[in-house]
C-alpha cells in the first residue's frame, strides 16, 4: 500500500516508486514533515526532531520551552502565532484578523485520485494511486483546510493540493493559498530553476542554497517565459546521472510563485503555488476553494532520472487528448515563409511542395481572418478574409486534403483588437478597469475570461469555425500578458479574484472545446514557449517551443525544456537561414537533427530552395518518419550539456531497448580540437545493436561504456545523427 498510517505512533508514511515521504501528528495537533527522500522501508522515528529552546521562538505551550512553532518543521505552516518564516497560507477574516492556527482533526486514505473541479490535474486508477486527505481546522476562523497527497504507487511522484472550506458564519478571505509546502532539516542543496525571456526560453540557473530565500515567480498573469513553475533542489554534486533531486512543477498557467527559504538553525523550507500578489479569494459561508496541483518528483541518480519520471508521468497521466499515445504528424507552418502577406494560391504553392516532399500537416497561421494585414488588427473577429481566400476556408482545406496532407489553423482566443467588429460590438469585453486608459501589447488587448459570457464567446467563435471546417490541428497562440486586471462585474472585494477567475475561465474554454473536437491535434503557442506549462500540456498535447528557431539556441532552449516535458511536446521547426531571431547560418543537417530531436516541422518557404536543399529535406522527412517512434514514445537521455560546454548531445532509446538514435552537436569548430567520444545512455548492456549508415555491430555496453569516437570536421554549429537497432545474437556472424 503506498500510504501507511501508523496510529500508534501517528505518523504517516507514504512511499511512492523509489521515495518516502513521512509526517507526523505532534502534541495530537501540529502537521510536522519529518522525511521526504529515498525509500525506506519502515520507520521507526531514526529521525526524530531535536528539541531546543531557541532565542526569539514563541511557546504555545507555556510549560514546554522547547516546542515553538518557528523551529517546528511544519507541513502546512500557518501565520501569526510564532511561525516567523513563509506561511503556506493566510486568511483574512471579517473581523481584519489575519491570524490563523490549523490543527490536525483527522485524515482519509482512499484508492484512486479524486479530480480537481475546473482546474487541470493529473490522475490515476485505482490500482496505481492512493490519495491521503489531512483535515486541520482553524476553530476561531471557521476554517478547514485539508492537505491532499496522491501518491503513485510505481512511479516516484506525489501530488499536492489543498482545499479550504470556510466552515463559519462570515465571509473569509484567503490572501495566500499555496499548493505546496515541505520543511526539510538539512540545506546542503542547489536550487534549479529555469529563466528567460522571448526567443530566448528557459535557460538553467543552479545556484547554491544560502541564507534567505530564493525565489522565482510570475505576476503577469500567466506561467510565461520569464520563469518556469519549476523549481529542484539538488544535493550537492549531483548531476545529470547520480545524486539526489528534488523537483516541483505547478499544474497551473497563471501567477505563481517558488521559493526555499533557509532558516538561521539551517533548515529549509520548500513552497508552490499560486502567487498571492493579486491572488486572495473570497470564500463565502460554506464555500470551497481548491489549488492548482504542484506534482513533487524524486529521483535519485540525478536530473535525468528525474526528467525520465516527469515525461512518463505527463505523457501516461496528464496529457488527456487521444494524441499522447498517438505519433504526430510532420507539419509545415507558413509563419516565418509568409507573415501576412498571402493569397490562396501561394498558400497552395506552399503546400504542393510540402506534400511533394513527405510532410503530412500543413498549417495555416495567422492573418487569415477579418482583415488582419499586421498585428494591430483583428482579433476577436474569428471569420475569413475573403480578400485572401476568396474561396473560403472550407475550399483551402479540402484542397490541402486532397494533397494528402492535414489541415491545421491558427488562433489567438483569448485576445481581442481595437480595430475589430467584436471590440466596436463589445469594449466591455475587455479585460481593464473603468477609470484608467488601456495597457497595449503587441498592440491588442486581452478578453476578460472571468465573465462567463466572454469565455462562452469565445466558445461559440471558434466551435463555428471548427465545425465548418475540416481542420485536423489548431495552434492555440497568447502573445501579451495580462495588464489593467479588473472586471467591474465583480465587487470590489472580489477584483483580486480576477487573474485566477481569468486562468480558470481559459481551462473552460479548452476544457469545452478539446473535449467537443478531442480528434482535432492541438499544440498551444505564447509567442512560442512562452506559456509551456503542465497546465496547458493536459488540454494542448503539445507546445511551440520558442519563437526562436536558431539550431543554437534551441539545442539549449530544448534541452533545458526537457528537463520536465518530453520531447514529443516541444514544437521544433526548421527554418531558413539567415536565421530570423539571430542571423546565424547553421547548416540544414543541423537544423534538421536538432528539429527532429522534438515534434518535426518546417516554417520556410520550400520555393526558395535549391534543388539539391529540398532531395535533402525529402531525406531528412523520410529519416524523421523512420526514427519518430523513438524520437517521441521512446525515452530521452541528455548526455552533453550546451550550457556548461561547446556540445550537445543526447539520445532516444525505444522502450524495449531495440532501438536508439543519438545526436551530436559541435557548436564552433576548434583548432587542434579534441577527439570527441560519444557514450550513449539506456541501452540494453547485453544487446547487440546495428548501426544503420555503415553496418557496424557493437554491443550494448560498448556503446555506452567505451563510446563511439567522433571524426574530426571543420565546421561550425555541426549535427551528426547515429541511429542503431538490434540485431539477434548470431546475426552478426553474417556480416
Ligand atoms: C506568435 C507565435 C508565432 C506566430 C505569430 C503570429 O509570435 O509564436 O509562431 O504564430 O505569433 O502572429
Amino acid at each position: 500500500m503506498p500510504i501507511v498510517y501508523d496510529k500508534s505512533r501517528k505518523i504517516f508514511h507514504l512511499q511512492a516508486g523509489d521515495t518516502s515521504y513521512i509526517m507526523q501528528i505532534v502534541k495530537e495537533k501540529y502537521l510536522v514533515h519529518l522525511y521526504w527522500g529515498r525509500r525506506i522501508s519502515s520507520y521507526h522515528e531514526s529521525r526524530r526532531i531535536i528539541w531546543k529552546d531557541r532565542g526569539f521562538a514563541p511557546n504555545p505551550d507555556t510549560s514546554d520551552r522547547t516546542f515553538s512553532l518557528d523551529t517546528l518543521p511544519q507541513e502546512y505552516p500557518q501565520t501569526g502565532n510564532g511561525d516567523f518564516r513563509n506561511p503556506a497560507y493566510g486568511i483574512r477574516q471579517e473581523n481584519g484578523s489575519r491570524i490563523s492556527n490549523l490543527e490536525y482533526i483527522g485524515y482519509e486514505i482512499s484508492d484512486g485520485k479524486p479530480k480537481l473541479p475546473g482546474l487541470p490535474a493529473s490522475s490515476g486508477s485505482k490500482k496505481n494511486v492512493q490519495t491521503l486527505k489531512v483535515y486541520m481546522e482553524d476553530a476561531v476562523a471557521g476554517l478547514n483546510v485539508c492537505l491532499l497527497y496522491s501518491v503513485f504507487a510505481s512511479e516516484s511522484v506525489i501530488t499536492r493540493s489543498v482545499i479550504f472550506l470556510n466552515k463559519g458564519k462570515k465571509p473569509l478571505h484567503l490572501t495566500k493559498m499555496l499548493s505546496m509546502s515541505v520543511d526539510i532539516r538539512e540545506d546542503e542543496f542547489d536550487v534549479l530553476t529555469l529563466y528567460g525571456a522571448h526567443n530566448n526560453e528557459r535557460n538553467m540557473d543552479r545556484r547554491p542554497l544560502s541564507s534567505g530565500t530564493v525565489k522565482i515567480e510570475s505576476l503577469r498573469g500567466t506561467s510565461s517565459p520569464h520563469q518556469a513553475p519549476f523549481m529542484a533542489l539538488l544535493r550537492k554534486g549531483a548531476d545529470e546521472d547520480q545524486g539526489e533531486v528534488f523537483a516541483a512543477n505547478f499544474v497551473y498557467s497563471g501567477n505563481f510563485l517558488a521559493e526555499v527559504q533557509v532558516d538561521p538553525y539551517r533548515n529549509i523550507r520548500f513552497q508552490m503555488g499560486m502567487n498571492p500578489w493579486n491572488g486572495e479569494w473570497k470564500l463565502e459561508a460554506g464555500e470551497m476553494f481548491q489549488t492548482p496541483e504542484v506534482v513533487m518528483v524524486y529521483s535519485k541518480q540525478g536530473l535525468g532520472e528525474m526528467s525520465r519520471t516527469f515525461h512518463k508521468f505527463y505523457q501516461n497521466h496528464l496529457v488527456r487528448s487521444p494524441y499522447a499515445k498517438k505519433e504526430r504528424p510532420i507539419l509545415i507552418n507558413n509563419w516565418e515563409a509568409t507573415f501576412f502577406d498571402f493569397d490562396e494560391e501561394k498558400l497552395l504553392s506552399l503546400a504542393r511542395k510540402a506534400a511533394s516532399a513527405g510532410i503530412e500537416l500543413f498549417v495555416l497561421d495567422d492573418g487569415w481572418f477579418g482583415h488582419r494585414d499586421a498585428d494591430d488588427s483583428s482579433l476577436g473577429d474569428w471569420f475569413v478574409d475573403k480578400r485572401k481566400l476568396p474561396n473560403g476556408l472550407k475550399s483551402l482545406a479540402e484542397k490541402i486534403h486532397d494533397m494528402g496532407m492535414q489541415f491545421g489553423l491558427w488562433f489567438e482566443p483569448e485576445m481581442i483588437s481595437q480595430d475589430s467588429e467584436l471590440y466596436r460590438k463589445h469594449p466591455d469585453y475587455v479585460l481593464h478597469t473603468e477609470e484608467r486608459p488601456y495597457t497595449i501589447g503587441r498592440g491588442q488587448l486581452v478578453l476578460d475570461l472571468s465573465r462567463k459570457e466572454v469565455c462562452d464567446y469565445v466558445i461559440a467563435a471558434v466551435r463555428q469555425i471548427l465545425k465548418d471546417n475540416p481542420i485536423d490541428y489548431v495552434k492555440w497562440d497568447m502573445n501579451r500578458h495580462l495588464t489593467d486586471v479588473g472586471s467591474m462585474y465583480f465587487e470590489p472585494d472580489r477584483q483580486g479574484e480576477i487573474t485566477h477567475r481569468y486562468v480558470l475561465g481559459l481551462y473552460y474554454i479548452m476544457d469545452v472545446l478539446t473535449s467537443e473536437f478531442s480528434e482535432i491535434l492541438f499544440e498551444s503557442c505564447s509567442s512560442g514557449g512562452g506559456r509551456f506549462d503542465p497546465g496547458m500540456l493536459y488540454y494542448m498535447p503539445q507546445t511551440w517551443c520558442s519563437d526562436n528557431t536558431d539550431a543554437v539556441c534551441r539545442m539549449k532552449i530544448q534541452y533545458a525544456t526537457s528537463l520536465t516535458y518530453p520531447p514529443i511536446t516541444m514544437g521544433a521547426h526548421v527554418s531558413v537561414v539567415p536565421n530570423q531571431q539571430t542571423g546565424r547560418v547553421s547548416p540544414l543537417a543541423t537544423r534538421g537533427y536538432v528539429a527532429m530531436s522534438g515534434n518535426f516541422g518546417y516554417e520556410l518557404d520550400l520555393g526558395n530552395l535549391t534543388d539539391e536543399e529540398l532531395e535533402y529535406v525529402k531525406e531528412q522527412i523520410q529519416c524523421y518518419k523512420m526514427i519518430r517512434p523513438v524520437i517521441q514514445h521512446g525515452d530521452f537521455y541528455r548526455i552533453r550539456n550546451p550550457f556548461n560546454e561547446n556540445l550537445a548531445t543526447w539520445n532516444f532509446v525505444s522502450q524495449d531497448q531495440k532501438r536508439a538514435v543519438a545526436f551530436f552537436f559541435e557548436i564552433l569548430s576548434q583548432p587542434a580540437a579534441p577527439v570527441r567520444i560519444l557514450k550513449l545512455k539506456g541501452l540494453h548492456p547485453d544487446k547487440l545493436y546495428r548501426r544503420y549508415d555503415n553496418g557496424e555491430i557493437y554491443s550494448g555496453d560498448e556503446l555506452m561504456y567505451c563510446g563511439i569516437s567522433i571524426p574530426l570536421k571543420k565546421e561550425d554549429f555541426r549535427g551528426e545523427m547515429y541511429c542503431f537497432e538490434e540485431i539477434e545474437k548470431g546475426e552478426e556472424n553474417g556480416h
